[in-house]
């Protein structure tokens, strides 16, 4: 398949789902194979760690063979390895870059650790052939809420976090509050189309002036208590009208948020990533606000907003083209900062 192509392999396996993505010259998905582990963590609640690093290790073997199987290339024409070595899970973490660090060993390719939301970020280049560095980032996920300024592929300047919960775990305990279940998010999404967004006014938190940063526990209790109080009163309530309202309210601090740090770094647009991205809700005001004041807006397909392959191998693609390789002895980061991030993935 080559012709003279770059071919990359990215492996991803820092929460719940077991994915590897094969691509050409860092945009072409020739698979992106996703091995989700919902239905195993459903019964919980919540992704068990322990649980999750057990079915990582069964499944990557299957899911790489399938990656290579449906790209049609073989080991010997892949020309690096990118795997997730942080942040998140660390024995999760671990399946992957043992996996990696193995195949790369074996096969003698040269191996690329991946920070988890500089993938995420780039993410945005396989579709947006137009869209380089420097821009803004916005990263909503299950583990992160960050808006980022992208002054390289591997240059990367955090303006705002979240002090508490990031914004895709606020989704899921809302779920489950609500009786939706996991993964909250997207069942949140789906409810809210039929409840009335101004139908209870969370708390929306903008913390310090000028802040940047988020928080979302605030909004999160808000909800919690209105239904205690909703309980103890005897009054029933609509679990649409709930989904609506704390979605609406979240949003729209994200979506502030957001024009205040393209306002004030003067960028051409925005792009979004992560889990949440994928909700219908965000992207329809993002997509408003941004076309308001004139900005572009990039955000993936929802394939590529999730947990995948094909976004580390993108991150990888680009790492391998500055020659940020890592060693054989490359080691997972918990907590890994994106700002820091390529020193430690060198060693
Ligand atoms: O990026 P991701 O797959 O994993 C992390 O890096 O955390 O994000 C997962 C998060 C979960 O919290 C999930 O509930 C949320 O993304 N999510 C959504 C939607 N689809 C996934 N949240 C809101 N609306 C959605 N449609
Ligand atoms: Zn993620």
């Amino acid at each position: 398949m080559k012709d003279g192509k770059h071919i990359t392999m990215g492996i991803e396996s820092s929460c719940d789902e077991t994915a590897i993505a094969v691509l050409a010259d860092g945009r072409e998905i020739l698979s992106n194979v996703i091995s989700s582990q919902i239905e195993i963590h459903k019964e919980y609640g919540g992704v068990v760690p322990e649980i999750a690093s057990r079915h990582h290790l069964n499944n990557i073997p299957f899911v790489f063979d399938n990656a290579l199987k449906e790209a049609g290339v073989s080991l010997s024409e892949i020309d690096e390895i990118g795997v997730t070595a942080g942040p998140g899970l660390a024995g999760a973490l671990l399946m992957g870059t043992a996996f990696a660090k193995a195949v790369a060993f074996a096969a003698g390719i040269p191996l690329v650790g991946v920070h988890h939301i500089q993938s995420h970020i780039l993410a945005n280049t396989i579709e947006h052939p137009e869209l380089e560095p420097p821009f803004l980032a916005l990263v909503v996920s299950g583990g992160h809420t960050h808006l980022i300024e992208v002054l390289g592929y591997n240059e990367f300047k955090v303006l705002g976090a979240t002090r508490d919960d990031a914004v895709g775990e606020a989704y899921d305990k809302v779920a489950r509050v609500i009786g939706l279940g996991y993964p909250g998010g997207p069942k949140v999404d789906r409810l809210a189309k039929e409840g009335n967004p101004h139908a209870v006014e969370f708390k929306r938190v903008y913390l310090e002036k000028d802040s940047l940063d988020f928080s979302f526990s605030g909004t999160k209790t808000g909800v919690i208590n209105y239904l205690h109080s909703a309980e103890q009163r005897g009054e029933t309530v609509k679990p649409a009208d709930i989904a609506a309202s704390f979605q609406q309210a979240v949003i729209e601090v994200i979506v502030s948020k957001s024009m205040t740090a393209l306002d004030r770094t003067g960028y051409e647009g925005l792009a979004v990533c992560g889990g949440v991205a994928c909700n219908s809700a965000l992207r329809a005001a993002m997509a408003e606000a941004l076309s308001e004041r004139g900005k572009k807006l990039w955000i993936p397909s929802p394939i590529l907003c999730t947990d995948n392959g094909a976004m580390v191998a993108a991150a990888a693609f680009r790492k391998a083209r500055e020659g940020h390789y890592a060693s054989g002895r490359l080691d997972v980061f918990p907590g890994l900062n994106i700002e820091t991030q390529l020193g430690k993935l060198e060693e």
